[in-house]
């Protein structure tokens, strides 16, 4: 029988990310999950589940974080959380405190996070950062959305530049795309399901593992151009 995977899923307090941990414990993968803000039907109230607490901005706590968590094992690193900025999404209104956090948040915490805890990825191991068909530059036919669309493009570019360094690993790195999916961010009109999406980056996942390489593909395995 082959050994019980791990899995650490940062910013799962709710979301896709809460949904990422049920699908990953349903395949039998062993689940480590981080919260920011602690919701009673979170990670916590799953059994099985290691929670720990963690804003992603929060550098001094990230650095204790990946401490920690030195000489525990993962198959997979998986940055989920995001924001999607202020509601005006305008350059002209944005102010500072606003970009800052955006950015932050979505496109330079995700890498720092992996860099300070790759080292702890099995041979095969997949690191994955929660991207959006929205950061694809090339695929931007229709603008909108212009402030998060941009946070996700410099998330992709910050990637590509992580998976460029780390060709001498046998670790793959994986911008996803979740589906346009029903949460908080993704709104009632969204067509796909927090399930449904999670069981797909499952699959992705776990196809990925044991090859190395870095890809852009959403929750059904399209590719998506950068
Ligand atoms: N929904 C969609 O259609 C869609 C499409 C494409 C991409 N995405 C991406 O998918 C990811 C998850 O989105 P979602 O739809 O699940 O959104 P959501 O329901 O709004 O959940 C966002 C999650 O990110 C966490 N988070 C935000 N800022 C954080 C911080 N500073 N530190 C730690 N955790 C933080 C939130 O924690 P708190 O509970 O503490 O706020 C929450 O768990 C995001 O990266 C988003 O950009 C979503």
């Amino acid at each position: 029988m082959s050994q019980t995977k791990t899995a650490l899923i940062v910013g799962a307090s709710r979301g896709i990310g809460l949904g990422l941990v049920k699908a990953f414990q349903a395949n039998g993968w062993s689940v480590i999950a981080t919260v920011r803000t602690e919701n009673p039907d979170g990670p916590q109230s799953i059994s099985g589940v290691e929670v720990h607490s963690l804003d992603v901005t929060d550098r001094p706590a990230v650095k204790s974080f990946a401490e920690q968590m030195q000489k525990r094992k993962l198959d997979l690193l998986f940055v989920s959380a995001g924001i999607s900025g202020p509601q005006h999404q305008s350059a002209i209104n944005a102010d500072d405190q606003e970009i800052l956090t955006l950015f932050q948040t979505n496109a330079i915490a995700p890498l720092s996070i992996a860099q300070q805890l790759d080292g702890n990825l099995n041979e095969g191991g997949v690191v994955a950062f929660m991207s959006s068909i929205m950061g694809s530059v090339a695929g931007n036919e229709s603008g909108g959305t212009d402030l998060y669309r941009a946070s996700k493009a410099a998330l992709n570019s910050m990637i590509r530049s992580y998976a460029a360094r780390l060709t001498n690993r046998n670790v793959s790195v994986l911008a996803l795309h979740p589906g346009w999916v029903k949460t908080a961010m993704g709104g009632d009109q969204a067509p796909v399901s927090v399930a449904e999406s999670a069981e797909g980056l499952v699959a992705q996942i776990e196809q990925q593992l044991g090859k190395n390489g870095q890809r852009f593909i959403d929750f059904q395995g399209a590719t998506i151009p950068w």
